[in-house]
């Protein structure tokens, strides 16, 4: 499958933000402003609002997902969740976000193992990848995310986790938050490392049909950068996807780029 085949997402990753009373509300409000048939939109609110999201944007084609899931599937874990609860919350899951990996010490191992528990439950993984700043700036960018990658795919067969739609955003750790975000060329650059890293581990062609999301600092001031490149296919978005006017100004955007595979690949 070529790129221009491949569908253009934008996920609002809410972070630890919205509580069960306004979620809804924010959550209709950029429903009604971003109606895009062609663009895949996602809403991962916090846990406790998932069933508030859910229930405003039910019948307006918005996916909702989970910020992280439990690698066990029950038992004495105290204050955490398993995939198979998500079940009638959630059909998506983010994993491996760089914010987890700091504050819960997530390893690429442990990453894996959410991966597998993801996909046993029927919700589609969106697995984040992303250097340190000291680490691009010592020509490492590469090599980290191909170690990410690697932790977290290992004994995951790929024609199993495409099957579950696997989505990989690409999260340069210092652009998140910062207001720096990448560019529209490193990003891409990235983005066809990991298909390479995918490609050289077994996946053989099914590394096109992985679609690539980048995140950090994304606006709707700077997404056209990252849509012009025919490797990226959406974003992952923090601080921007609270606001409805920058969802609106995000997935304007996607749509055109939808618009634009769409007559590519007819
Ligand atoms: P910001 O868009 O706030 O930089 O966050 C990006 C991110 O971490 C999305 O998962």
């Amino acid at each position: 499958m070529i790129g221009a085949m491949r569908p253009v997402i934008i996920a609002a990753n809410w972070k630890m933000n919205t509580t069960p009373a306004d979620a809804g509300d924010l959550a209709r409000a950029i429903a009604g402003r971003t109606r895009e048939p062609d663009v895949v939109r996602v809403i991962c609110p916090p846990y406790v609002c998932l069933a508030a999201v859910r229930d405003a944007v039910a019948g307006e084609g918005i996916g909702v997902g989970a910020q992280n899931v439990h690698q066990e599937l029950a038992g004495a874990h105290t204050g955490e969740v398993s995939a198979p609860m998500l079940a009638g919350l959630a059909t998506w899951v983010i994993l491996g976000h760089s914010e987890r990996r700091r504050d819960a010490g997530e390893s690429d191992a442990l990453v894996g193992r959410k991966l597998g528990r993801a996909v046993e439950a029927g919700l589609r993984p969106i697995l984040c990848v992303g250097e340190q700043l000291a680490e691009r700036e010592a020509g490492q960018a590469v090599a980290v995310v191909e170690r990410q990658l690697a932790g977290a795919l290992a004994g995951h067969d790929p024609a199993t986790l495409l099957a579950a739609g696997l989505v990989i955003a690409y999260e340069p750790v210092w652009a998140i938050g910062t207001g720096r975000n990448a560019s529209g060329a490193d990003a891409a650059a990235m983005a066809e490392a990991i298909r390479a890293a995918l490609r050289a581990s077994g996946w053989g062609t099914g590394a096109d049909d992985v679609p690539i999301l980048y995140g950090g600092s994304c606006t709707s001031a700077n997404i056209a950068e990252f849509l012009a490149e025919p490797s990226i296919d959406g974003a992952l978005v923090g601080g921007a996807s609270l606001k409805p006017d920058e969802m609106a100004g995000m997935v304007g955007r996607a749509a055109i780029t939808a618009a634009a595979r769409r007559a590519a690949g007819a």
